[in-house]
């Protein structure tokens, strides 16, 4: 359709149409040179909201610790300094946006001038008939808004990348893995007993190792207190034993299986945890012990609080 008013407007006239598709190629050429400092500040605007949001929440979690240190004027102003730098860099997409609008009416206002100029001269040369240049006119408005939307599409495409860039580290980190073939283990026959064969575990490459090469086996009814000072590696040893971190080296096995055979859905459903950090969601303790199960027997729930 556009290839179609551009042959209309060549057809009327080969001055005027060079002058219509000069205006679009500088449009395009300004979109594009607009691009990256425009990307630039979006992203630092997407920074910067992500910082000031993150601070927020962090202080309505933490506010209790935050009022018995007396700290809410420090976190405030923390807060303010963050929002303010994020209204910033508002401001600076926000004027380059405008300083882009400006530039653009003025390109389309001298293709306009140009076009009626070199249209009306035509006409008095007797080359060109008014209704003729109101045709032309005609074509040429529908030409500006079909290529002009187009090439708005095809940047604002490009800008989304940058949305996609920053959601990038969670769609692309890869699912907990799980057994290639589903194992027909009956792990309500499995026996509980919790053995470890050489388990080293290290949170990254270059950072020191927490758990050095462990042995331990629990058996059956058994009870075991692991105790260590702080940052010794209690969290991360259960943490592997309930396949959470997968060992670096060395084998967690559960009834004699392998929980890396033993897949973490199956494991998970013969594992009850109660973490150090965990938290109780909103409903009755009964329905925190149970999990919102809306099967659970009341009996085993009371069972369970008698025993924690
Ligand atoms: N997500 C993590 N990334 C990198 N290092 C970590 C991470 N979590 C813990 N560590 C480090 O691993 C070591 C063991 O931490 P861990 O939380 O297992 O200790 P802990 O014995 O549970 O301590 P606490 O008694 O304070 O709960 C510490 O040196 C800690 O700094
Ligand atoms: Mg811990």
């Amino acid at each position: 359709m556009t290839i179609i008013t551009l042959a209309m407007m060549f057809l009327y006239s080969p001055t005027l149409a060079w002058v219509a598709v000069a205006a679009m190629l500088l449009y395009g050429a300004a979109r594009w040179a607009w691009f990256m400092p425009l990307r630039h500040a979006t992203e630092e605007q997407i920074i910067h909201a992500a910082k000031q949001q993150s601070h927020f929440l962090e202080t309505v979690r933490g506010v209790k610790a935050i009022k018995l240190f007396q700290r809410q004027e420090e976190r405030r102003a923390s807060w303010l300094t963050l929002l303010i730098d994020q209204i910033n860099a508002d401001l600076r997409t926000q004027k380059m946006l405008l300083a882009f609008k400006v530039a653009n009416g003025v390109l389309f206002g001298l293709e306009n001038i140009a076009i009626i100029w070199l249209g009306a001269r035509l006409v008095i040369d007797g080359q060109f008939t008014v209704g003729a240049l109101m045709a032309f006119l005609a074509y040429k408005n529908q030409f500006g808004t079909r290529v002009s939307g187009l090439i708005d599409k095809f940047f604002e495409l490009k800008m989304l990348q940058l949305q996609g860039e920053r959601l990038a580290d969670i769609v692309q980190a890869a699912p907990e893995a799980e057994p290639e073939e589903a194992l027909e283990i009956d792990t309500a026959a499995l026996s509980a007993t919790i053995e470890l064969r050489g388990v080293r575990f290290r949170y990254a490459e270059h950072e020191p190792e927490v758990l050095c090469g462990l042995d331990l086996t629990i058996a059956e009814g058994e009870s075991v207190a692991i105790v260590g000072p702080s940052g010794c590696g209690k969290t991360t040893l259960i943490q592997v034993m309930l396949g959470i971190l997968p060992p670096t080296a060395g084998e967690v096995l559960i009834g004699g299986q392998s929980i890396r055979r033993l897949g973490s859905g199956a494991l998970r459903r013969i594992a009850g945890t109660v973490m150090q950090d965990d938290v109780l969601f909103a409903g009755s303790i009964a329905d925190n012990i149970s999990f919102f199960d809306p099967n659970a027997d009341p009996a085993w729930i009371e069972a369970c609080a008698k025993m924690a």
